[in-house]
């Protein structure tokens, strides 16, 4: 309610603001979430929460009046159309150089992912945070985050026969050829549920192309895990449709953060405010990130240092397509849930996910989205002029990443006599570098906070999402978030309160 005061404020309900609402619950806090998209609890005229990749309507996309597939054609066919605007599932948020995809409503990104959950390996760990102690990191945290996000892996007998991974095994295969190696990624995916997807016996929903949009059944979003556990404690409440707008110290201790209540087409209906002891940004890296700058360039919070805005990297996401030969089709029926990757970090700098390409028909192609050693970092900085935070990332800056995505796709298509998809983002386009799934950084751990997320300059001022990462974790990365995130909290619980 509009004047309240509460003890700890989480702006954003994705990994790091699910994890840091737990824990403090845990430890007796009153935690208050604030989310700016919707609360995804109620099913469309449709019967169904979620909709379907194939069939983007008006629940799809976050404001926008046309859709922004990722995958933009198909056989050069342009597949774009117009929605009406809507406060929908997925942003692909704009920027100069490059198009960012994030997750809105209550469980953040983890509503719109693929639910890779993959640790990264221990010996590139310095790498992603080399302030941290991977001791603890491996020994507690990890675990910790694993146990808490529910991650599994497939059965690997099932695996062998599933129809639905015809196109991961044809991955498997191209790759081992090659001579690269071949790795299950472990996910939040229910397997067992995807089982009797595909005997037929459950609703389906990664069998029936369910991803970007939500998935209406088997996925374990944070929505059944972290929030849901925060939420049984009975001291965290989330408020849905409510944006945070600024946080400015109050008079007598702690913050006052102000507050916009939003309606569906995303118009300001109310205005509150809120004053708390502790406010965790957790916005996710661009959300926290632009609210920090315009924060420190405004004048609300001047103290914070020179970092804020710094270290933003797209984890080197680059896709692309290969066109198989006829004898090594990828299958009518693809469990949109990846459950594989080729690993060529050490040698090439990329690590690919086997992904699939769910259309319903065969087309004899193998889908990559390759996470590579991309050693660019962009900035975002505070547009006075436009009242808007921008970030300075290059298209040319992608060029390392489809470098090393070709230290394994060149090598595989030498081996096989096959050619790049050109058909798939345009027409003659190969690579798909226009856009990234794991933005990371702009409030960098050790940089812009102290080596647990503390923002220089403000006691009580907490940044616990993808933003304290530096650009890169060599894997996907919600598991590292959370993980550090557990580690964070722990930290803060213990001395802070
Ligand atoms: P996250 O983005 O999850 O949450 C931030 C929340 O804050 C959002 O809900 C947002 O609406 C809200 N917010 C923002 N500004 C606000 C404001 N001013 N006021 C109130 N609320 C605000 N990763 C992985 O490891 N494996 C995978 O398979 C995939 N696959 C994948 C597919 C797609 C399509 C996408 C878009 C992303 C992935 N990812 C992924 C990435 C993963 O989802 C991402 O790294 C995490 O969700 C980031 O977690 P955070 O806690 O940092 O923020």
């Amino acid at each position: 309610a509009d004047g309240a005061t509460v003890p700890a404020l989480v702006i954003g309900s994705g990994y790091g603001g699910s994890v840091a609402a737990l824990r403090l619950a845990e430890a007796g806090v009153d935690v208050h979430m604030i989310e700016m998209g919707k609360a995804w609890d109620t099913p469309g005229p449709d019967g169904k929460i979620f909709a379907n990749t194939t069939s983007p309507d008006v629940r799809s996309y976050w404001l926008r009046t046309r859709t922004k597939q990722p995958i933009s054609n198909f056989l050069g066919f342009p597949l774009d159309k117009n929605v009406p605007r809507h406060t929908g599932i997925l942003d692909a948020e704009e920027f100069g150089g490059i198009i960012v995809y994030q997750g809105r409503g209550v469980g953040g990104g983890s509503l719109v992912n693929g639910g890779m959950a993959v640790t990264p390996r221990r010996e590139n760990f310095g790498a992603v945070l080399p302030t941290v102690d991977a001791g603890e990191m491996y020994g507690t945290y990890y675990p910790r985050a694993n146990a808490g996000l529910g991650v599994a892996t497939i059965d690997p007998d099932w695996f062998e026969t599933a129809e639905c991974y015809q196109y991961a095994r044809v991955g498997r295969k191209h790759a081992q050829r090659s001579g690269f190696g071949f790795v299950f990624v472990p996910d939040v995916y229910d397997w067992d549920y995807m089982e009797k997807e595909q005997a037929g016996t459950v609703p389906k929903s990664a069998l029936a192309g369910e991803i970007l949009y939500g998935n209406n059944h088997g996925k374990n979003s944070l929505q059944q895990t972290y929030l849901a556990r925060a939420r049984a404690t009975g001291r965290v409440t989330v408020s849905p449709l409510h944006r945070a707008t600024s946080v400015i110290p109050a008079a007598g201790g702690g913050y006052t953060v102000t507050i916009d209540r939003i309606d569906t087409e995303g118009t300001t209906t109310t205005t509150k405010s809120v004053t708390a002891d502790k406010v965790f940004f957790a916005a996710g890296s661009v959300g926290t990130s632009k609210l920090l700058v315009a924060l420190k360039a405004t004048g609300a919070l001047p103290r914070l240092n020179g970092e804020i805005g710094k270290g933003w990297g797209d984890n080197g996401n680059v896709m692309c397509g290969r066109a198989n030969h006829m004898w090594d089709a990828t299958g009518k029926l693809q469990s949109s849930i990846p459950t594989a990757g080729i690993d060529n970090w050490a040698a090439g700098g990329a690590f690919a996910e086997v992904a699939p390409l769910p259309t319903g028909i065969e087309t004899y192609a193998s889908f990559y989205l390759s996470i590579t050693k991309n050693p660019h970092r962009a900035e975002f900085t505070w547009n006075a002029a436009a009242q808007r935070a921008e970030l300075n990332w290059q298209t040319a800056w992608k060029q390392p990443s489809i470098d090393a995505a070709k230290t394994i796709f060149d090598r595989i298509n030498a081996k096989e006599g096959t050619i790049y998809r050109t058909d798939l983002f345009g027409t003659y386009k190969i690579w798909g570098d226009h856009l990234t799934y794991h933005p990371l950084g702009g409030a960098v751990l050790g940089k812009a906070t102290d080596n647990y997320g503390r923002l220089q300059g403000y006691s009580g001022l907490y940044v616990i999402d993808g933003a304290l990462i530096p650009g890169n974790t060599s894997v996907n990365p919600f598991v590292t978030i959370a993980a550090l995130a557990e580690r964070n909290i722990d930290k803060i619980i213990a001395t802070d309160l």
